[in-house]
Protein backbone atom coordinates (compact mmCIF):
# COMPACT_ATOMS: atom_id res chain seq x y z
CA UNK A 1 0.00 0.00 0.00
CA UNK A 2 1.28 2.86 -0.98
CA UNK A 3 1.51 5.60 2.63
CA UNK A 4 3.20 8.72 0.87
CA UNK A 5 1.78 10.98 -1.32
CA UNK A 6 4.08 12.45 -4.14
CA UNK A 7 3.79 15.71 -2.08
CA UNK A 8 4.73 14.13 1.40
CA UNK A 9 7.25 12.22 -0.67
CA UNK A 10 8.69 15.27 -2.22
CA UNK A 11 9.36 17.08 1.20
CA UNK A 12 10.97 13.97 2.86
CA UNK A 13 13.36 13.87 -0.17
CA UNK A 14 13.66 18.03 -0.07
CA UNK A 15 14.51 17.35 3.71
CA UNK A 16 17.13 14.80 2.84
CA UNK A 17 18.95 16.71 0.65
CA UNK A 18 19.20 19.99 2.46
CA UNK A 19 21.20 20.69 5.69
CA UNK A 20 18.21 23.10 6.79
CA UNK A 21 14.79 22.10 7.55
CA UNK A 22 12.46 24.86 5.61
CA UNK A 23 11.06 27.81 7.64
CA UNK A 24 7.65 26.94 7.35
CA UNK A 25 8.91 23.03 8.79
CA UNK A 26 11.28 24.08 11.55
CA UNK A 27 10.21 23.62 15.02
CA UNK A 28 12.58 24.75 17.84
CA UNK A 29 12.15 22.79 20.55
CA UNK A 30 11.22 19.41 18.49
CA UNK A 31 14.68 19.44 16.44
CA UNK A 32 14.90 15.83 15.74
CA UNK A 33 13.55 13.97 12.40
CA UNK A 34 11.72 10.55 12.58
CA UNK A 35 11.10 8.23 10.13
CA UNK A 36 9.45 4.73 11.08
CA UNK A 37 9.22 2.22 8.09
CA UNK A 38 8.45 -1.63 9.29
CA UNK A 39 7.22 -4.19 6.26
CA UNK A 40 4.16 -5.33 6.14
CA UNK A 41 4.48 -8.93 7.38
CA UNK A 42 5.78 -7.35 11.07
CA UNK A 43 3.58 -4.55 11.41
CA UNK A 44 0.88 -4.56 14.52
CA UNK A 45 3.31 -6.70 16.80
CA UNK A 46 4.64 -4.29 19.02
CA UNK A 47 8.18 -3.59 17.04
CA UNK A 48 6.84 -0.12 16.10
CA UNK A 49 6.58 0.29 20.11
CA UNK A 50 9.98 -0.92 21.09
CA UNK A 51 11.66 1.59 17.85
CA UNK A 52 10.11 4.56 19.12
CA UNK A 53 10.93 3.66 22.73
CA UNK A 54 14.67 3.30 21.97
CA UNK A 55 14.61 6.99 20.21
CA UNK A 56 12.82 8.47 23.12
CA UNK A 57 15.37 6.79 25.26
CA UNK A 58 18.26 7.98 23.25
CA UNK A 59 17.00 12.15 22.82
CA UNK A 60 16.21 12.07 26.53
CA UNK A 61 19.89 10.46 27.26
CA UNK A 62 21.44 12.89 24.38
CA UNK A 63 19.34 16.23 26.31
CA UNK A 64 16.74 16.66 22.80
CA UNK A 65 13.81 18.70 24.11
CA UNK A 66 11.64 17.15 21.06
CA UNK A 67 11.28 15.22 17.82
CA UNK A 68 8.87 16.02 14.92
CA UNK A 69 7.67 13.63 11.93
CA UNK A 70 5.16 14.08 8.86
CA UNK A 71 1.89 11.73 8.43
CA UNK A 72 0.35 12.17 5.28
CA UNK A 73 -3.49 12.01 5.64
CA UNK A 74 -4.15 8.68 3.94
CA UNK A 75 -1.95 6.92 6.42
CA UNK A 76 -4.81 6.17 9.29
CA UNK A 77 -2.84 3.59 10.38
CA UNK A 78 0.19 5.67 11.45
CA UNK A 79 -2.02 8.14 12.72
CA UNK A 80 -3.59 6.25 14.98
CA UNK A 81 -0.38 4.59 16.49
CA UNK A 82 1.30 7.93 16.83
CA UNK A 83 -1.69 9.52 19.04
CA UNK A 84 -1.70 6.89 20.97
CA UNK A 85 2.33 8.13 21.56
CA UNK A 86 1.33 11.55 22.30
CA UNK A 87 2.40 12.74 19.49
CA UNK A 88 0.28 16.59 19.21
CA UNK A 89 -0.38 18.21 15.96
CA UNK A 90 2.23 20.98 15.20
CA UNK A 91 1.07 21.87 11.73
CA UNK A 92 -1.51 20.85 9.43
CA UNK A 93 -0.06 20.86 5.61
CA UNK A 94 -1.70 20.65 2.42
CA UNK A 95 -0.84 16.66 2.14
CA UNK A 96 -0.99 15.62 5.96
CA UNK A 97 0.19 16.54 9.15
CA UNK A 98 3.75 17.51 10.83
CA UNK A 99 3.20 15.79 14.78
CA UNK A 100 5.42 16.33 17.67
CA UNK A 101 6.23 15.32 21.08
CA UNK A 102 8.52 16.41 24.09
CA UNK A 103 10.56 14.48 25.58
C1 LIG B 1 3.03 2.81 11.77
C2 LIG B 1 4.01 1.80 12.38
C3 LIG B 1 5.32 2.52 12.72
C4 LIG B 1 3.40 1.26 13.68
O1 LIG B 1 4.25 0.25 14.22
P1 LIG B 1 3.61 -1.16 14.63
O2 LIG B 1 4.69 -2.06 15.12
O3 LIG B 1 2.82 -1.64 13.47
O4 LIG B 1 2.63 -0.74 15.82
P2 LIG B 1 2.52 -1.43 17.27
O5 LIG B 1 2.23 -2.88 17.08
O6 LIG B 1 3.72 -1.10 18.10
O7 LIG B 1 1.23 -0.70 17.84
C5 LIG B 1 1.28 0.35 18.80
C6 LIG B 1 -0.09 0.95 18.95
O8 LIG B 1 -0.49 1.57 17.71
C7 LIG B 1 -1.73 1.02 17.28
N1 LIG B 1 -1.71 0.74 15.85
C8 LIG B 1 -0.69 0.21 15.15
N2 LIG B 1 -1.09 -0.02 13.88
C9 LIG B 1 -2.38 0.36 13.82
C10 LIG B 1 -3.37 0.34 12.80
N3 LIG B 1 -3.08 -0.17 11.57
N4 LIG B 1 -4.61 0.80 13.06
C11 LIG B 1 -4.92 1.28 14.29
N5 LIG B 1 -4.03 1.30 15.32
C12 LIG B 1 -2.78 0.84 15.08
C13 LIG B 1 -1.85 -0.31 17.96
O9 LIG B 1 -3.21 -0.64 18.13
C14 LIG B 1 -1.15 -0.11 19.27
O10 LIG B 1 -2.04 0.40 20.24
P3 LIG B 1 -1.98 -0.13 21.78
O11 LIG B 1 -0.65 0.37 22.32
O12 LIG B 1 -3.16 0.52 22.40
O13 LIG B 1 -2.02 -1.62 21.70
C15 LIG B 1 4.31 0.62 11.44
O14 LIG B 1 3.12 -0.11 11.21
C16 LIG B 1 4.88 1.01 10.08
O15 LIG B 1 6.10 1.15 9.96
N6 LIG B 1 4.02 1.17 9.07
C17 LIG B 1 4.44 1.39 7.67
C18 LIG B 1 5.24 2.63 7.46
C19 LIG B 1 4.59 3.85 8.05
O16 LIG B 1 3.41 4.12 7.81
N7 LIG B 1 5.40 4.57 8.82
C20 LIG B 1 5.00 5.81 9.42
C21 LIG B 1 5.11 6.87 8.40
S1 LIG B 1 5.08 8.45 9.13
Amino acid sequence: MKTKSDAEHAHVQNIHRTKKAPEDLWFPDYPAHLHIDLLPDIQGRGYGTVLINTVFNTLREKKCPGVHLNVDFANAAALEFYRKKDFIILKENSWGLTLGKMM
